[in-house]
């Protein structure tokens, strides 16, 4: 897993960059997407973008920091306020020597509002020549598809959705033809992913919010499976980890054979 890593400070980055691959981590990827207004305020994350040459100077630092092996990736959107400048972004990441780079096909002011503007991606793939991945707004097998048409691309990044659904990831590869066809997770297939999740937050986080962030994927899960609805609603309240353990293992003990989703 690489190691990710935002801010504005072209000299922390590189050190923490070149730190980081000391430490064993097998890439370093830059964070240039993040819409955080606190991440924003202290210089980090898509705030950069308002500069590519910023941009540019803080991948040009890192790369130089890291052994030449390491992999250094980045992940952008198409702009801070607007997408103006978003080609020169595209080829300063590429001439500052990155590996990889991901776009989130919206600007930082459109947040996480539809549509994702995958057009751009592919103006992007026209203009530089490093392997470009394509995220924003694909939910399911035949987004996918649309995005994989439209930006050209091989690569594809998944975020809500892979918290929507679980299987989506490899549903998608089956349809490109990568690896069996499969068949949609069952909701009884996905409660003991729950209880996983549950035991290494506790492990994670003291008692009180070690529910928060099963809260939270429930709250995504619930889009497509209707039984996360009614498990968030049994747990929203409760804290203890003792009574949101009892819950699942009785939700667990109780799913149900077959899909219930559309
Ligand atoms: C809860 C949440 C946390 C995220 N955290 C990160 C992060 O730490 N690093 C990152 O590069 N992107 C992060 N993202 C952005 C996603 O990687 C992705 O770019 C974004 O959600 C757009 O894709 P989507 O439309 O498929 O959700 C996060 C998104 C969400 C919803």
């Amino acid at each position: 897993m690489y190691l990710q890593l935002l801010g504005g400070q072209a000299a922390v980055v590189a050190d923490n960059a070149a730190r980081a691959a000391e430490l064993g981590a097998p890439g370093i990827d830059l964070n240039f997407g993040c819409p955080a207004k606190t991440v924003n305020r202290s210089d980090g994350g898509a705030i950069i973008l308002r500069d590519p040459q910023r941009v540019h100077d803080i991948v040009a630092a890192a790369r130089a920091a890291v052994p030449a092996q390491t992999p250094l990736t980045v992940k952008t959107r198409l702009g801070y306020e607007d997408s103006e400048r978003f080609l020169d972004i595209a080829a300063g990441i590429e001439e500052a020597g990155a590996t990889e780079l991901t776009i989130h096909a919206r600007t930082k002011q459109q947040g996480y509002r539809p549509p994702a503007y995958w057009e751009l991606i592919a103006e992007a793939r026209a203009r530089v020549s490093l392997p470009i991945i394509a995220n924003g707004e694909i939910w399911s097998v035949q987004d996918a598809l649309r995005c994989r048409n439209i930006t050209g691309c091989d690569a594809l990044m998944l975020g809500r959705g892979a918290l929507c659904r679980p299987d989506l990831a490899r549903l998608i590869a089956a349809a490109c033809g990568v690896g069996a066809a499969r068949q949609p997770l069952h909701w009884r297939d996905v409660t003991p992913l729950l209880s996983r999740f549950f035991a290494l937050n506790l492990a994670r986080y003291d008692t009180q919010h070690a529910g928060n962030p099963l809260k939270q994927w429930l709250v995504y899960l619930r889009g497509y499976y209707p039984q996360a609805g009614l498990l968030f609603e049994q747990i929203k309240r409760l804290r203890e980890p003792a009574a949101i353990q009892a819950v699942l293992e009785e939700s667990l003990s109780s799913a149900p054979a077959g899909r219930f989703a559309a």
